[in-house]
């Protein structure tokens, strides 16, 4: 079925070059100008500067909580879960940061629970609860803060796969729910789907880190012609751990391959080639299929490279959704509606696909994915600090009555409350 070749084909390759030729075309400084607005009332937030809305006051942990850890396997880094590490060095010396937390409006403490890597490298979350839980137990008994609102007033990375759910297999994570010492406070991470257990109320969504630096190398001249249709270089089975099929990517993935493997408008393949940033820059759609999470890198690097995001992932909460206009800028695919990708896509009208580009040749949509070093103004950075300012003033609800306890140090799996 997959292998007849579509009447269309040869239209939509035509309409391809089109495209292309009609972007080129547009004067550089027109892209400017293009307002990033939208179906979000929040247009043009993007552009906020987050200083002198918030102060953030940084506790100060013993070194076993961060520095060691990195001390100790530094590929923490570089893994898309780094954000955790850098966010913590960025805090130290913005200009948000108070070092009297009388006046501070959200405190933060620096832990790198994705930096527990083993031996091998691997960023397994077993020892995460435990070390969190220390984490919270000494900020408790070493200021007054946190027994004044139990977290609410207190901010956390958690950028693993289900955030604070501590758990890389969605079933297992969803049995364990979040932390709960942590389901006051509010979670920044990069899991986000509606109606989850691992994304509770107030959470901001951050993108997964991709090195700047490194798409910033392979970037290549900007009027090169899109003539890849869609692109994606990926897992389409995980055999080591879903041999069956069905259950890794809820079987989007297996379906993408099944159907379009030899649809020529299709160039998918699980080869991860040297030239793949170079492909993104060639292609008009990159597809991002969910994998065992709903998230992963893709998203961030065809945005940076100008490829419309064509998002497989149902019920996904994308990074900074209440700032970054995603329904102009990407493409939505039901996971159900996958063996119709091609027909979906290419009846997309070519002034709607010219569209889409435009806004993602924006430059404050893609600074706002990356986290910079040195951080630049609106980039990830300060899409995390302006989230944190659109929740002030903080509400009743958060400041408890003088002796009053809400949540449970006793709570959670009897392994979580060993000590760390
Ligand atoms: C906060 O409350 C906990 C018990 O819930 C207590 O152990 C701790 O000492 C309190 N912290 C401070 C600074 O009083």
């Amino acid at each position: 079925m997959a292998r007849e070749r579509r009447p269309w084909a040869a239209a939509a390759a035509a309409a391809v070059l089109l495209v292309v030729s009609c972007v080129a075309a547009a004067p550089l400084q027109q892209h400017k100008h293009d307002r990033i607005s939208g179906n979000n009332a929040a247009g043009g937030v993007l552009d906020d500067d987050p200083v002198g809305k918030l102060k953030v006051f940084v506790y100060e942990m013993p070194r076993k909580y961060n520095h060691n850890l990195l001390a100790k396997d530094s590929r923490c880094l570089s893994h898309m879960f780094a954000a955790e590490i850098f966010m913590h060095q960025f805090l130290l010396s913005s200009a948000v940061r108070t070092l009297d937390p009388e006046e501070a409006d959200w405190f933060y403490t620096p832990v790198y629970t994705t930096c527990d890597l083993t031996p091998q490298g691997f960023p397994l979350p077993f020892r995460a609860p435990r070390i969190m839980r220390s984490a919270i137990k000494y900020v408790a008994a070493t200021w007054p803060f946190w027994n004044r609102t139990e977290g609410a007033d207190h901010f956390f990375l958690t950028p693993h796969d289900f955030g604070a759910c501590f758990h890389y297999q969605e079933e297992r994570a969803m049995e364990r729910g979040i932390l709960p010492l942590l389901r006051r406070a509010t979670l920044v991470q990069t899991f986000g789907q509606r109606n989850h257990v691992c994304l509770q109320d107030g959470s901001i969504t951050i993108p997964p880190y991709a090195n700047p630096h490194k798409m910033q190398a392979h970037l290549i001249n900007p009027g090169t012609p899109r003539s890849i249709f869609v692109y994606f270089r990926g897992l389409f089975y995980d055999m080591g751990n879903d041999p069956e099929g069905g259950y890794y990517a809820r079987g989007a993935r297996a379906s993408v391959w099944e159907n379009f493997k030899d649809n020529p408008l299709f160039d998918i393949s699980t080869e991860h080639p040297s030239t793949y940033y170079e492909d993104m820059q060639r292609a008009i759609f990159c597809l991002c299929p969910l994998g065992w999470a709903p998230w992963s890198p893709r998203l961030v690097e065809a945005v940076v490279f100008g490829c419309i995001p064509v998002i497989i992932a149902d019920d996904i909460v994308l990074p900074f959704s209440d700032a970054i206009p995603w329904d102009d800028i990407s493409v939505f695919v039901a996971e159900k509606d996958v063996p119709r990708l091609d027909s979906i896509l290419t009846s997309i009208p070519l002034d709607d696909i010219i569209r889409r580009q435009r806004l993602l040749a924006t430059d404050s949509v893609k600074q706002a994915l990356l986290f910079h070093q040195p951080t630049r103004p609106g980039d990830a950075f300060h899409q995390i600090l302006n989230g944190l300012a659109r929740k002030l003033p903080h509400g009743k609800g958060v400041f408890l009555q003088p002796g009053e306890k809400v949540l449970d140090w006793n709570a959670g799996l009897e392994n979580d409350l060993k000590p760390w």
